[in-house]
């Protein structure tokens, strides 16, 4: 739902990836202590809400989007007073705190599950997609007695059948994900009441919304029986979801001034539309249109190709225009891609110019921009070397598979693809200074610092005003004072051209130009010539007509 002029259109998120941000205690392991110690970097960073990744407890096989208990706090990362002061402080520096909802699935430790497994005819028998199978045809080497088979041949999204067998039961549960994040069954009516009083119960706390995860695929087809392929897409806006999201949204957050978003892969804009537009239930949505652009045609996550500048004006333009009427999410990368700079930039020789470049694209779009942490600092993928490096499950996961079922020999064979590729790109510590572990931890660190930390680090950057950080800092300011950069409308310009991405944002009177040159080469631009420039990533050129490699410019439109 939504209408002109909120608080969180107006804003600037941040997302916040807690296990490492900033280490408190020297267990290696971030916390909300150190989230608390560094809330002057992001005052003065400019951002206005801070998104944080799960930190419910949890055992962590996916780095906390497996809930075993929604009403408390991860012991790494401390205590529910150490969540509440967290809160109050962000609260007196007036920025707002969304929190990750995870409720398409649980961890299999959660209560629920535990109590489902031991008795179906129980007072939680029905919480979880429970099947039979199929009778094996053939010999199988599928999950579950030697003579049967799962219900259907769905794919998992981290590798394996989405079908696990639990031995306890004698039947198959649904997990779209890892085995330890059985699917909730979203047509049970108590479990949407137990999951809206959760939701209800945080809403009271005082928080100011929820990254709902994966929130399109809670409703499953009615008919299981046949299902093939990857389970997620068979999943993505199943036949009762706008039902549940308004239930959802009736019961919970309509009641309170908070603002959602939620996380939809697969998903289209008509459906967004929906979901989100005048009398949708949300207010945005996440696709992932632009995460898979440089996914290869037939081969999907497996292939890499470049990313074109073409298909990416084409997606940004769709998702622009058509959802005018509603309210786009925007973001490059979060804690699940690569890191931007070394996915659309160039992350060596014009890594300043294409971090920049790339920052300017996020800040000058229609929508509320989420930054992911470290991105302001433009740290770049990480030089991972073996597949035991890596704690992601979702690469770690589908590697495994490929290997068991023999498609491929081993890890070597797609290590260029997996340093791409992995998770694990986004989730390197946080780099704050030159001194040891870039002064994330005293302790070992859970996942290896980026080596690059001592030229790439936020005390550098800080005292540098020609530094990625810095642009940041003034791009936010900018974006704060023009309405037209928030609200405008957008209009693409020249549109067949090769190198540089062009647009119009028009409010009223107010007309800006934003223009990126998305390339290692200069770019010839005669249209730009006369107009005043409100920010650049490079100083005011000498030759008005050309654009140097990435640079970005936003000017007043004469
Ligand atoms: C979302 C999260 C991702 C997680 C998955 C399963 O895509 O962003 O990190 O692994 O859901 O919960």
């Amino acid at each position: 739902m939504n209408s002109e002029g909120t608080w969180w259109q107006d804003a600037v998120v941040y997302q916040i990836y807690p296990q490492s941000f900033n280490d408190s205690d020297g267990d290696g392991v971030g916390d909300l202590s150190g989230i608390h110690e560094r809330l002057d970097y992001l005052d003065e960073l400019g951002v206005d809400i801070i998104w944080l990744n799960p930190v419910y407890d949890s055992p962590h096989h996916d780095d906390g989007y497996d809930v075993r208990d929604y009403r408390s706090i991860r012991e790494e990362y401390g205590t529910m007073a150490d969540w509440e002061q967290l809160l109050a402080a962000l609260h007196e520096r007036d920025m707002r705190l969304i929190m990750d909802l995870v409720v398409n699935h649980t961890s299999d430790e959660h209560e629920w599950f535990q109590a489902s497994r031991r008795a179906p005819d129980g007072e939680y028998g029905d919480y979880y997609v429970w099947r039979d199978g199929r009778p094996a045809t053939d010999a199988t080497d599928s999950p579950g007695p030697p003579d049967r088979a799962p219900p259907n041949d769905w794919e998992a999204a981290f590798g394996g059948p989405a079908w696990s067998y639990d031995d306890l039961r004698g039947q198959y549960y649904l997990h779209l994900f890892l085995e330890e994040q059985p699917d909730l069954d979203w047509t049970t009516p108590d479990v949407r009441t137990d999951v809206y009083e959760m939701m209800e119960w945080w809403l009271e706390k005082g928080i100011d919304g929820f990254r709902l995860d994966v929130i399109n695929l809670v409703s499953k087809p009615a008919d299981l029986s046949s299902g093939r392929g990857p389970g997620i897409e068979a999943c993505a806006g199943g036949p009762r979801l706008e039902e549940f999201l308004a239930e959802m949204a009736a019961e919970t957050f309509d009641n309170y001034d908070a603002v959602t978003i939620g996380e939809m892969p697969a998903v289209t804009v008509e459906q967004a539309r929906r979901y989100t537009g005048p009398d949708g239930p949300l207010d945005m949505v996440f696709h992932f249109d632009h995460m898979t652009l440089d996914y290869d045609e037939e081969d999907g996550w497996w292939g890499l190709t470049e990313p074109s500048l073409a298909d990416l004006k084409e997606v940004i333009t769709r998702w622009q225009t058509e959802l005018a009427d509603g309210w786009n999410a925007l973001y490059l990368g979060n804690h699940d891609q690569p890191r931007i700079v070394s996915r659309f930039g160039d992350d060596e020789q014009y890594r300043y110019e294409s971090a920049t470049a790339l920052a300017t694209l996020l800040l000058t779009l229609r929508g509320t921009p989420f930054i992911y942490q470290g991105d302001e600092l433009s740290i770049r993928n990480y030089p991972f070397e073996s597949l035991a490096e890596q704690e992601d499950a979702m690469t770690v996961g589908r590697v495994q598979a490929a290997i068991d079922r023999g498609e491929i020999d081993s890890f070597e064979t797609v290590r260029e693809l997996v340093r791409e590729r992995t998770r694990d790109n986004a989730r390197t510590p946080m780099q704050w200074d030159a001194t040891a572990n870039a002064g994330f931890t005293d302790g070992d660190p859970w996942l290896p610092v980026n080596p690059d930390y001592r030229e790439v680090n936020a005390a550098a950057q800080q005292d540098d005003p020609r530094s990625v950080l810095a642009y940041y800092q003034r791009l936010i300011e900018l974006r704060h004072e023009t309405p037209a950069l928030v609200y405008g409308e957008y209009e693409l310009l020249l549109p067949a051209h090769e190198s540089v991405f062009a647009y119009r944002r028009t409010l009223e009177d107010d007309r800006l130009l934003v223009v990126l040159n998305l390339d290692d080469e200069p770019s010839r631009l005669e249209t730009l010539a006369a107009s005043p420039r409100l920010l650049g990533n490079y100083d005011d050129p000498t030759d008005t007509t050309t654009l140097r490699p990435y640079e970005a410019v936003i000017a007043q439109d004469p």
